[in-house]
Order: structure tokens, then sequence, then C-alpha cells
């Protein structure tokens, strides 16, 4: 088949090209290679648009819980802390930490299990990993940022790591006991 032979020559000419031109400009943009997995870590799929707010039913997540909702094509993290993890937020001082906020500065007035923060960690923006994947929360318990090691502890303040701030709290409000509205 004349068609078939032509056509494989060129298609491996290509190929090895376009391997050539990947190595030099893997070579040349070490900073982007690293750079771009935190990037498209963020982007969210293309399903889901930027909303002026977001409206999320907390009534199925249980303590100890937590999940990741996307608020203006950012994640958001909607966690419902146990006592226990409240008492530790509680019993750290405040005066010693990078970033000093109390719990209750964090979450609203008789809701402070209830922590919602923007899931960007602000080292250089890497999605942290948290209570939803149960074992990857950290040394403090809170969250723990794969991409540099920072650790946020559970009232995601920064605790360890090169995160200058704690992760961010958005605005929000309770609309009834089981749903919030971010934004
Ligand atoms: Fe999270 Fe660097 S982006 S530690």
């Amino acid at each position: 088949n004349t068609d078939g032979t032509a056509g494989g020559a060129p298609d491996g000419v290509r190929r090895r090209d376009f391997i050539n031109i990947a190595a030099v400009s893997f070579a040349g943009v070490g900073a982007a290679a690293v750079v771009y997995p935190l990037v498209n870590q963020m982007n969210p799929s293309a399903d889901v648009l930027a909303l002026a707010s977001a409206e999320v039913d907390v009534s199925q997540i249980q303590p100890g819980q937590a999940i990741k909702t996307i608020w203006r094509k950012q994640p958001v993290f909607i966690r419902n802390l146990t006592e226990k993890e409240i008492a530790e937020a509680n019993a750290v001082s405040v005066g010693s930490l990078r970033d000093p906020q109390t719990l209750a500065e964090r979450t609203k007035e008789g809701k402070a299990n209830w922590l919602i923060t923007l899931g960007v960690c602000t080292h250089l923006g890497c999605v942290p990993l948290g209570a939803a994947e149960g074992e990857n929360k950290g040394e403090f318990g809170g969250y723990f940022c794969p991409c540099h090691g920072s650790h946020y502890d559970t009232a995601a303040r920064i605790r360890k790591g090169p995160a200058p701030k704690n992760l961010e709290v958005p605005e929000y409000e309770f609309t009834s006991d089981t749903v919030v509205q971010i934004g």
C-alpha cells in the first residue's frame, strides 16, 4: 500500500520532532513545569461555572467530615469539626501563631463546628488535602498541602511549612440550620 508507506515515514519524523521539541521545551521551562500542575489542579471542570454565590446543603456532613465545593471557580472546604477538633483548635496559644486568629474569629457565633475556608494554599495556591482524604490531615489535624508541605491545624491556621497565612475564610452565612450561602 503506497499510501500507508508514504504516510508512515513522515509520521515517524513528526513524532521524533515532537519529542525533541518537547525535551527542549521542558529543559527550558523548568519553573513552568513545576507551576503547571498546581494551576491545573485548581482549574475546575468545564461544567462548573463562576457563580456570585453558592448555596450548599450541609445536613449530610457529619462531625469529622468535610466536603469540597466550588465557589467562584475556587475550591471551598466545608468542614464539620468534632468536639475534639474544636478543643484542639481552642487549646492553641494564639500569640504563637504565624497568622494569629482564634477559631471563634474564623467561624460564626454558635457554629464553631462549621469551618468554611477556601481550599487554596496560601503559599502557591495548591489544593490542600484534608478531612475528606482521611489520613492526609497533616501533623496538626487540619489540612496538608502536598506541594511543599504546609500544615494547617483544625481551624485551618498555618502551623508549619512555607505558607504565610491561614486558609482564607470566605464571606458566608447560614440561611437556615442546614444551608450555607457562600459569597
Ligand atoms: Fe501549598 Fe506550597 S502551595 S505548600
